[in-house]
């Protein structure tokens, strides 16, 4: 009987355990957590999302405040198309959380950094471009190009030094994307390093329309598989969404894929920036408290538990302080909801908007609680303590769990 470790990714030479974890943001897919999948010899991701935010949490940088002060007149105002981002500061952001990361890298594995197109940050392809080129140069080992369809991150990484020598890879959900990013950059002559396959089971946003459950990863990961035979493409594949254990893992292994991408089991580790007390939350919860929904203002659908307190909340867009979702007008969805609710009820001293959420301030908080859709598993993955709580795991002992195990086995942690 086959384990994950019977199988290698390779990258040219390079020969790393076929686990990645999948990027999470905001800071989910903390440095800790991406260091420890580098450490035991496969790939972590850090993610890009909300990183002058997320360095002000972790480097006593001071972006977030900088921001809101220049921008305070506008805070009482719906038209947030004058709030823009600092290049400079986003770089530093991106250099800071990336060099630390990097510096403290030990093992034979890599640390990727997820990238979100859909963090259009009110000057989309300016914000892209400082993000992409400077992870490059900050010396991240690659980056996998997310929530979007990317196709035109490869050209504006094209002049950088690191352009050809990073692993480039790109996260999609159905041939006709993937077939559109390789046309669109057919003229580069760059094929990417790897392909992730999402398929709808997974956490955060989709790549589908609420018509997700009609999809299935085995059948799209069979049809690209296919068409890069027929194309000739040697492209590594790297299946994710719902690969809950270590024989699922195998059984793409098996069919001709580099290696699987999983994250909702690391959910519940300690090096996760979930906060313990949502930890339990995740735990806890039941295949019917779990949904997709359109709340992201993104566009896409994205999974969560019902219960996540940014569900219903009416705050103030905080777009002065953070602002990454706004599109290149300066519009944001959740800002019209907001609005619209307010000209409904003047006189409320709190309303609710419950069509969509604003995901930068809730994400960055922890109260949007994504998730993967075998989150209701997690409660069979470790031991329940005397006083009702789940405990928590390493990342360590997930990673070995996917690595080692058979018989779709999950093993349960030592006791602490
Ligand atoms: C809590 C959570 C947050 C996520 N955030 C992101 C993200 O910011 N960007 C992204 O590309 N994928 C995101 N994902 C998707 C994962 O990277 C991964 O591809 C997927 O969840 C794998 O499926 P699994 O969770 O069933 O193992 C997220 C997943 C989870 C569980």
């Amino acid at each position: 009987m086959k384990r994950v470790d019977d199988f290698r990714l390779r990258f040219g030479k390079r020969e790393l355990v076929p686990i990645v974890i999948g990027g999470m943001g905001v800071d989910i897919s903390t440095r800790e957590l991406a260091l420890e999948a580098a450490r035991l010899g496969g790939v972590g991701h850090i993610s890009d999302a909300m990183l002058p935010t997320v360095t002000d949490r972790h480097y006593k940088t001071k972006f977030v405040s900088t921001k809101q002060k220049q921008y305070k007149l506008n805070i009482e105002k719906s038209d947030k198309s004058i709030v823009q981002f600092d290049l400079a500061q986003v770089a530093e952001s991106t250099r800071l959380h990336v060099s630390k990361t990097m510096e403290a890298k030990h093992g034979d594995g890599m640390v990727f950094i997820n990238c979100m197109e859909k963090l259009t940050m009110n000057a989309p392809k300016e914000t892209l471009r400082v993000r992409l080129n400077t992870a490059l140069d900050a010396g991240i080992d690659g980056i996998t190009l997310a929530a979007g369809l990317h196709l035109g991150s490869f050209a504006l990484m094209e002049e950088n030094p690191r352009f050809r020598d990073a692993k480039l890879g790109i996260i999609v959900s159905s041939l006709r994307a993937l077939q559109l990013f390789l046309r669109k950059n057919s003229k580069l002559g760059r094929l990417p390093d790897y392909v992730v396959v999402e398929g709808p089971l997974a956490g955060g946003h989709l790549g589908f329309g609420m018509d997700w459950a009609q999809y299935d990863l085995r059948t799209i990961v069979a049809e690209i598989q296919q068409y890069l035979r027929e194309e000739k493409l040697d492209i590594p594949l790297i299946p994710a969404g719902g690969i809950f254990t270590g024989s699922d893992a195998v059984s793409y292994l098996e069919t001709g894929s580099a290696a699987v991408q999983v994250a909702t089991r690391f959910t519940v580790a300690k090096e996760c920036g979930i906060p313990a007390k949502v930890q339990q939350e995740y735990f806890k919860t039941s295949e019917d408290n779990i949904e997709v929904n359109m709340l992201s203002p993104t566009g896409y659908p994205m999974r969560m538990l019902k219960n996540s307190p940014g569900i219903g909340a009416g705050i103030r867009p905080n777009c002065e302080a953070y602002g990454y979702i706004l599109d290149a007008n300066g519009n944001c969805s959740y800002i019209d909801a907001y609005n619209r609710e307010v000209a409904l009820h003047p006189d409320a001293k709190k309303i609710s908007v419950k069509d969509k959420m604003c995901l930068c301030t809730h994400m960055r908080n922890y109260d949007c609680w994504t998730c993967g859709h075998y989150t209701y598993r997690l409660k069979d993955t470790t031991h329940r303590n005397a006083d009702g709580t789940y405990q928590i795991l390493t990342a360590e002992h997930v990673f070995k769990d996917y690595q080692f195990s058979t018989d779709n086995k999950i093993a349960l942690p030592p006791h602490p």
